[in-house]
């Protein structure tokens, strides 16, 4: 069986639900990432025509949505934060225990970008000239960077056993450039491409107060956007393999032609559903492209977690995860599970029926 279906039961439920809560999280958070970065670009770009920026389509989405993305990029990073303790309790410990002080500033970042978002949808922001804009926006996409190198960081240095006796003794971390430069380029690249997939799906299917059914015709320029981050991302996933410590040889293997392979298919079927404006924004592939992205992403996740295995003694941690799994409450986590995933479902099912009942009051004639 490919991985990591060959794990024994218990590592292979906390692995399934580690790397899909891992891909959630971060279809949350390249939304928040990218979209900041959007804003600064489009600040330069409309600089002579700065009431422009505020009406378009994209920015408009996205200044009103970042807060919300933020909200459910932390959420669902509580769940894989969960997984990855039970699936490499000394790894992760270690690592935290190395990076000290450089880790716990994580949560004050977190915590400025996160009221920064609202500083961005705030008519204050509207009222800065487009360098300032661009300026507020940039802090706001940096400070978003720096956590998202803190936590390449963390999982690089939990996939270093052998260096953590020299670290803890010289305080220096075992960071070369190219792997943390290569592994940031992955995600920062993908998430143009998430952000482009939600933003039309968010024109064609939501109308609470941000969209109209004008502006979907009008954003057909996010293909240039979405093509430029697939191709960075390919370029970028091949050199991350290449300058982690195993190197390809973690993913020569029937499981590493298995994953790469699929994961190809679909980056191509991506590519083809953005490669023009027309189908940028035609309603049809919207859905699609956006299981398509989740797929890539899955397929990325595993192959990820297949060059950490190979970095560490796996099997070590293994028994571990039988040991947590005879704990008990089994039971219970899944009744648990399945209430929310239920709420959830109801949720956005009240949420939808709202903005629909809004939408009728606005336009009695639809
Ligand atoms: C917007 C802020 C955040 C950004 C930009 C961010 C970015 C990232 C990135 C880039 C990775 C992958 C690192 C790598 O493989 O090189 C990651 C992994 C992860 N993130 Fe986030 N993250 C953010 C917030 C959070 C929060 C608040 C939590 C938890 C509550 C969280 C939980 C996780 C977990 C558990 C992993 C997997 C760690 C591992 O397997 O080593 N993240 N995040």
């Amino acid at each position: 069986m490919p991985f990591p279906f060959d794990l024994p039961l218990t590592s292979l439920t906390y692995m399934l639900l580690y790397l899909i809560t891992f891909v959630t999280h971060h279809l949350a958070m390249h939304y928040v990432v990218a979209g900041c970065l959007l804003i600064v670009g489009m600040s330069v770009w409309y600089r002579s025509d700065e009431d422009a920026l505020v009406i378009d389509p994209v920015v408009r989405v996205v200044r009103d949505w970042m807060a919300f993305a933020l909200s459910m990029a932390i959420t669902f990073g509580v769940a894989p934060l969960l997984f990855v303790q039970l699936l490499l309790p000394v790894h992760f410990y270690t690592a935290n225990l190395l990076l000290g002080w450089r880790w716990m500033v994580v949560i004050p970042t977190l915590i400025a970008a996160f009221y920064l978002l609202y500083v961005l949808k705030s008519h204050w922001f509207e009222r800065l000239s487009w360098w300032q804009r661009a300026l507020v926006a940039g802090l706001n996409a940096g400070l978003f960077v720096f956590i998202g190198f803190c936590w390449t960081a963390n999982h690089l240095v939990a996939s270093m056993p052998d260096d953590w006796p020299s670290a803890f003794e010289t305080g220096v971390l075992p960071l070369a450039i190219l792997p943390v430069v290569s592994r940031s380029l992955v995600w920062l690249s993908i998430s143009f491409v998430t952000m482009a997939s939600l933003v039309t799906a968010q024109l064609a299917y939501l109308r609470e107060g941000t969209a109209t059914d004008e502006d979907l015709p009008q954003v057909g320029w996010l293909h240039w956007l979405a093509l430029a981050g697939l191709g960075a991302f390919g370029l970028a996933a091949l050199a991350a393999i290449g300058f982690s410590k195993p190197g390809f040889a973690s993913i020569a293997s029937g499981s590493g032609a298995l994953w790469i392979g699929l994961g190809f298919v679909l980056w191509g079927n991506l590519i083809y559903l953005w490669h023009s404006d027309a189908i940028a924004i035609d309603r049809r592939w919207i859905l699609l492209r956006l299981g398509l992205l989740g797929g890539v992403l899955f397929c990325g996740a595993v192959v990820r977690e297949m060059i950490q295995v190979s970095s560490i003694d796996f099997s070590k941690a293994m028994v571990k995860h039988e040991e947590a799994g005879e704990v008990g409450g089994f039971t219970l986590f899944l009744v648990t599970a399945v209430v929310v995933v239920g709420l959830i479902i109801l949720i956005i099912r009240w949420l939808r029926e709202s903005f629909q009942a809004e939408e009728t009051q606005i336009d009695p004639q639809e």
